[in-house]
């Protein structure tokens, strides 16, 4: 199938992309893998020993597509055998890839392409700005590199403001900053590395230095959420390009029926269908907070009695904490059993395919840029829990600026009590506010759609990246 509206096109660009190895980056570059080959170009999409076989699992669904994306493995140097390594919860892969890491492994695996004979060149090496390395041998080998921003242009502005303030001392940051093409954030609103002492910061500054060699960033964003914003970065001559929001296409186009599931899933995602069809419509409350985020046992309890104090049906995506075996050693005591009727608890689920059931009325969400574009995109308001890096700025936007979200308040501990869980709660699903915030949503999800359909922006965009990748191969 060409899921670009049946045309075909010849296939001659051929590029490199690699992510990344977690969740939150290889699904919307393995998407915009797919979106590239459906527009003619080969993709070779590149793992690390840690996440191959994990990512290989989409080979199934991209063969259903008929879209030519090869999977190819480089080493890691991590231990094979060790599961505790695994690269959405291990603070220590995250600082190996970027500190003990280097590109020979990239490089050999582009000179045995060359070598092969099996595709034209490799024209463009694409990558997220985790892996500050592939820089290098980008440039070692001559080859055009675009950096893959996953978060949003908000974000990305945030820290090129900042990039460039030398030794920044997160203890004496402003408590309001204005950055231009933003609305006026409090230092709350930024992402989480500023209110830390540790120095992380630097990590998240210092990824923008790829920049400087980048040809293009490409962005998971749309340009009709955050127009200022792009418009001002563009005005830096930075070739910034939003193409999101980078989910399979059968949720914003309706012709691409096939085009279901990115298709790599870290954990086995358990059928929900059955349950949520037994539900009336917009009576089911989705809670997920993502691939990484590990919450507090207390913030467990304290959510868990909000969500049972507020009768509504529920549907949670949560896996035990490290120290437990199970979820429901955590959980207080009795609540599976008294809330088995109206409750399902689940490690991991289709979280697309949940968010469009319409039994589902609102997403309680920890605001991850990927599951904040799933919700606008199938048009859900969401209650907003930011906590960790760039969620708080997603959260800011998603409540003040698109109005399609609660922000759940925090007590001076930090923690989201029972009480509020349950206010935000009622006001979603049983208020005129929340019908406002579900109202506002739909029209984010039509914008959505029509940025991703034929002539909307980010269908142009990719159409363009994609023509200038096949006219370099030429
Ligand atoms: C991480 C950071 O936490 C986030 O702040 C940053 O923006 C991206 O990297 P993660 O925690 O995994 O990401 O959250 P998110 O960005 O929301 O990505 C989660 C992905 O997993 C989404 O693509 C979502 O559709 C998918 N998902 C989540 C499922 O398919 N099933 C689930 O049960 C939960």
């Amino acid at each position: 199938m060409d899921m670009n509206g049946g045309r075909k096109r010849n296939m001659k660009g051929h590029v490199v992309v690699i992510s990344y190895p977690a969740t939150g980056h290889t699904n919307p570059m393995l998407q915009f893998s797919k979106n590239l080959a459906s527009r003619g170009v080969i993709v070779t999409f590149v793992n690390f020993n840690l996440n191959h076989r994990k990512v290989i699992q989409a080979r199934e669904s991209l063969q259903r597509l008929k879209l030519d994306i090869r999977f190819e493995c480089i080493p890691d140097g991590l231990p094979e055998d060790d599961s505790t390594l695994d690269s959405n919860i291990n603070p220590a892969v995250f600082k190996h890839m970027q500190d003990n890491m280097d590109g020979s492994g990239l490089e050999r695996l582009i000179h045995r392409l060359h070598a092969s004979g099996d595709t034209p060149p490799v024209c463009c090496i694409i990558y997220n700005s985790f892996l500050p390395w592939v820089r290098d041998v980008a440039n070692k080998l001559n080859i055009p590199q675009a950096l893959f921003w996953t978060q949003s242009a908000a974000v990305f502005s945030i820290y090129q403001h900042f990039q460039n303030g030398e030794g920044l001392d997160c203890g004496r940051m402003p408590q309001n900053v204005i950055i231009p093409g933003l609305p006026e954030l409090k230092l709350t609103d930024l992402p989480s590395a500023f209110m830390e002492t540790s120095g992380s910061i630097n990590y998240y500054l210092g990824q923008l230095e790829v920049v400087k060699d980048a040809s293009w960033v490409i962005a998971n964003t749309v340009y009709e959420l955050e127009p200022e914003t792009i418009n001002s970065l563009r005005s830096t001559s930075l070739p910034f390009l939003p193409i999101g929001p980078s989910i399979p296409t059968s949720f914003l186009q309706d012709q691409n029926a096939e085009d279901t599931q990115v298709g790599a899933n870290p954990w086995k995602a358990a059928d929900c269908m059955g349950w949520l069809n037994k539900k009336p419509p917009l009576s089911v409350v989705y809670i997920s907070f993502g691939s990484i985020l590990v919450i507090s046992d207390e913030q467990i309890q304290e959510l868990a009695v909000g969500i049972q104090q507020s009768g509504q049906n529920f549907l949670w995506v949560i896996r035990a904490p490290p120290g437990h075996d199970h979820i429901a050693e955590v959980l207080p005591a009795g609540f599976m059993e008294e809330t088995k009727e109206r409750g399902l608890v689940v490690d991991w689920c289709a979280q697309l395919e949940v968010l469009s059931h319409p039994s589902v009325g609102v997403f309680m969400s920890h605001c991850g840029w990927n599951s904040t574009l799933d919700a606008l995109s199938l048009g859900v308001p969401m209650l907003t829990l930011g906590v960790w890096t760039d969620q708080p700025t997603n959260s800011k936007f998603v409540t003040d600026v698109w109005k399609t979200g609660l922000r759940m308040r925090r007590r001076d501990d930090g923690i989201v009590g029972r009480d509020e869980t349950e206010r935000c709660i009622r006001m979603a699903m049983e208020s005129e506010e929340g019908k406002q915030l579900r109202n506002n949503g739909l029209k984010w999800r039509e914008l959505l759609k029509s940025s991703a359909s034929e002539g909307g922006s980010s269908h142009s965009n990719l159409n363009a990246f994609a023509q200038e990748i096949i006219s370099k191969a030429k």
